[in-house]
């Protein structure tokens, strides 16, 4: 995994250092932690240290992109977060699906005992204030969007950018810190990073299109079958490895060069982008941890 360890040389150390900074400096200004992943892959889309980053804070995780997973799968991870004492929401924050519930599942669940104490003291009309983290690409500008209610800026993608310090108002009067913190994916862990680069979360680049590409069918030939036969005819054979799979896709979808060969490039291109656009379906990458 050279190219990966490259990658990670593009956030370490400076960044992550300065990313941790930023975190723990504003963490005493909000009540609690919007923490955003990726439904498809909820354990390779989190943060290795995101439990040290937002340390005691309340924190609320949201399953985004659910509308891209699978239903089943996501409900088990939401299950799975659950037992973990952790509130998980599914949501999509392209259309906005879910996110009616973030609010009221903060003041019941994760800022109860806040709320409480605001209810005692008759401060309820106090604002809730929020800080969003995530890997890049996993939604925080969207999410930003749908909850300001208005077309906001771009995220940048620079880990853990802290411009001056800037309240956005939500539309019901609760505030979130304009510093979405943009915290570096888990690159030392092979498949996460290739389950992120399926996403498109981290760049192509770490593997070959078509090696991906190949990694990709294979998984789906062996969880999610009928996508591949209700996409491309295709059907997995017994003894068919990636690139048998890309040449069928290649061969059904006539991408074929001189003497007949594939063009297995464009074949993982179009298998990749038809994954990340979710016209394979809804897929999901990962399953819970099954317990001993
Ligand atoms: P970031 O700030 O964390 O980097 O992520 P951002 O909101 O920019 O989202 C990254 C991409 O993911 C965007 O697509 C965005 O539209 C898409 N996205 C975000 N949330 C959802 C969701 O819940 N479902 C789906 N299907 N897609 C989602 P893009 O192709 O980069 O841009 P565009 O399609 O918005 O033009």
């Amino acid at each position: 995994m050279e190219n990966t360890d490259m990658k990670v040389i593009q956030w370490f150390p400076g960044h992550m250092a300065k990313t941790r900074r930023a975190i723990s400096s504003n963490l005493s200004l909000v009540d609690a932690v919007v923490e955003i992943i990726d439904a498809r892959t909820p354990m390779s889309s989190r943060n290795p240290e995101i439990d040290q980053l937002t340390s005691k804070k309340p924190r609320i995780v949201l399953l985004n992109k659910c509308d891209l997973a699978d239903a089943n799968t996501t409900s088990r991870w939401i299950n799975y977060f659950n037992s973990e004492n952790v509130t998980a929401l599914a949501v999509d924050c392209k259309s906005g699906k879910g996110l009616n519930k973030l609010m009221p599942t903060l003041r019941s669940t994760v800022l109860k005992e806040l709320m409480d104490k605001r209810q005692r003291s008759g401060m309820t009309g106090a604002p809730i204030r929020l800080m969003i983290l995530g890997i890049p690409n996993v939604g925080k500008s969207s999410l930003i969007n749908r909850l300001a209610g208005s077309k906001r800026t771009k995220v940048e993608d620079r880990p853990g950018v802290t411009r001056t310090k800037q309240w956005v108002k939500l539309q019901d009067n609760n505030e979130l810190l304009d510093m979405p913190g943009v915290l570096w994916p888990k690159f030392e862990d092979q498949s996460a990073a290739i389950r992120l680069a399926f996403t498109g979360a981290i760049s192509d680049d770490i593997l070959d299109i078509e090696t991906l590409a190949m990694k990709l069918l294979s998984f789906l030939a062996e969880n999610y079958p009928q996508s591949l036969a209700d996409r491309y005819k295709v059907t997995a054979e017994e003894g068919d490895d990636g690139l048998a799979l890309l040449e069928k896709v290649g061969r059904k979808r006539g991408m074929v060069i001189s003497g007949g060969e594939i063009n297995t490039e464009r074949a993982a291109i179009t298998v990749l982008d038809e994954f990340r656009s979710g016209k394979l379906g809804r897929i999901s990458l990962e399953v819970p941890p099954v317990r001993e």
